[in-house]
């Protein structure tokens, strides 16, 4: 089958030398790629920018920004049975970038934003994505009760969710600790590594993409 993954942080450019990103490191993504290949699909692994390898046998798409990372999903999404959201995508980006670097001046500096897309809420509509549609929520504090509205929000079919606040998992961390909501349930998962959680978590969404097909 053929899955898309999207991974990592985006970087929204002020001006030639500073951007706009966060705390993604892109380990749940990449472990995610890695172990789809594993069990023999096909992967396109749409990524920002991260410190990580490329998992073997994953086709690879770099990208920096929200918007390229959004053209890069709308030409890919069509041809997957399978698309995992696990990207930590900017909300906001500068609403314009100084061609040259920002010289100090005053006190304080007022930068504008704009909204970004929203990939994953765009996939049903406008993109008409019509497979297993998987969303991440990475939360400060329990999860659950937005992670669900998420899911609904983006219809999704599964929202997996986290609490990036709990000292030794999330963002940088190398364990996770997640809870899996579905449209009719919640289920709790324990803590493990984000290897070995990614292929629990690759097994629980091939089932259940078996499971919406029939
Ligand atoms: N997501 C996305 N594109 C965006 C923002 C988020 O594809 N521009 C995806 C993420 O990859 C994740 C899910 O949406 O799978 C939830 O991301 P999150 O940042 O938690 O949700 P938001 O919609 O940004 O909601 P909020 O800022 O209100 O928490």
């Amino acid at each position: 089958m053929n899955i898309l993954v999207t991974a990592g942080p985006t970087r929204e450019p002020i001006d030639p030398v500073r951007f706009l990103s966060n705390r993604s490191s892109g380990k749940m993504g990449y472990e995610l790629a890695a172990a789809f290949a594993h069990a023999g699909h096909s992967v396109l692994l749409v990524s920002g920018p991260t410190a990580l390898d490329v998992p073997d046998r994953v086709d690879f798409l770099p990208v920096e920004t929200a918007a390229e990372m959004h053209t890069a999903v709308a030409h890919h999404l069509g041809r997957m049975a399978i698309a995992v959201f696990a990207a930590a995508v900017a909300d906001y980006t500068p609403a314009t970038v100084a061609a040259e670097k920002i010289k100090k001046s005053g006190d304080s500096l007022t930068l504008e934003l704009v909204r970004t897309p929203d990939l994953l809420g765009s996939a049903r509509s406008p993109l008409g994505f019509t497979g297993t549609l998987v969303g991440f929520a990475a939360e400060t504090g329990p999860p659950a009760a937005q992670a669900r509205e998420k899911l609904t929000r983006k219809q999704c079919d599964l929202v997996i969710a986290n609490d990036v606040s709990k000292p030794g998992f999330g963002f940088d961390s190398d364990a996770n600790e997640v809870i899996l909501v579905y449209p009719d349930h919640t289920e709790e998962l324990p803590p493990a590594s984000k290897h070995n959680l990614a292929h629990l978590l690759v097994d629980t969404i091939l089932e259940l993409h078996q499971r919406l097909k029939t």
